[in-house]
């Protein structure tokens, strides 16, 4: 197990309206209340953004946005700014999740512009990577997450890495209840923590959260966070439920 902090997010995805949004909110916050052994986010649709700040307010769980624009404003119809995201109340914003890379077209290099785009305005990117069953049958998983992570920090400096968290997502896990095992996992992590230390020095390295994502649950977060290099999850389906998603959370205690 790592000495660094847990982080655990909830990636609501295109679920909720604005009041389940906020309903749901309301019970994470209840969940979780007095618990401070990790950082947590939710990161609910856009529209629901505001009502969700709103029920967090003065909580210890932070909000996050599921993608941004690299533009601040401007004719870019459908698209929504990092500031934007700021002022809504957002700390963190998921960038590259493999779901904007498979149906809405996002590239490794439009990738690296919003990560870059989301550091520049004070936001903490989610940066999400990770290879489809496909790549990892034909044994080119190192080699694909290698290429990922070179675009998304090919413009991201020594002093920004401290507010990066990485999000290790192997497509064939995500929504289809086959989490990979704890070692599997923990491989490509500690892969992924030499890369960056190759760019930024092994103790910044060190220093940066990389989550876990896939068919987290319950009954499977304990032992994937018990990885030393799994530092916490970005979690989808079972954050939709505030009881699984706070006992997701809650097993992140020492
Ligand atoms: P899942 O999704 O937990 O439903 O597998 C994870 C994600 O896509 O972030």
């Amino acid at each position: 197990m790592s000495n660094r902090r847990r982080f655990i997010a909830g990636n609501w995805k295109m679920n909720k309206t604005i009041p389940e949004s906020r309903s749901l909110a309301e019970k994470v916050r209840e969940a979780l209340d007095g618990f401070d052994a990790a950082d947590v986010a939710v990161c609910p649709t856009f529209v629901a953004l505001a009502a969700v700040a709103d029920a967090l307010r003065g909580s210890r769980i932070a909000l996050g946005a599921q993608n941004l624009y690299w533009k601040e404003s401007g004719a870019f119809t459908g698209e929504v700014s990092g500031p934007m995201l700021v002022a809504a109340g957002c700390k963190y914003v998921i960038v590259g999740h493999s779901e904007r890379r498979q149906y809405f077209g996002e590239t490794d290099e439009s990738v690296g512009r919003r990560a870059t785009a989301a550091l520049a305005c004070g936001l903490y990117p989610i940066i999400c990577l990770g290879e489809t069953l496909d790549e990892r049958k034909k044994g080119v998983t190192f080699e694909v997450v290698k290429r990922q992570m070179g675009s998304a920090f090919s413009a991201i400096g020594p002093d920004a890495i401290g507010q990066v968290t990485v999000a290790y997502e192997p497509v064939w896990a995500i929504g289809t209840g086959v989490n990979a095992t704890p070692e599997q996992a923990q491989e490509v992590h500690r892969f992924l923590r030499g890369l960056l230390a190759d760019k930024y020095g092994a103790a910044a390295a060190e220093t940066v959260r990389i989550q876990y994502g896939g068919s987290v649950k319950p009954d499977n977060a304990r032992e994937l966070l018990a990885q030393p290099d799994i530092d916490g999850a970005l979690v989808g389906g079972a954050s939709l439920k505030a009881e699984d998603f706070a006992a997701i959370v809650r097993s992140c205690t020492a």
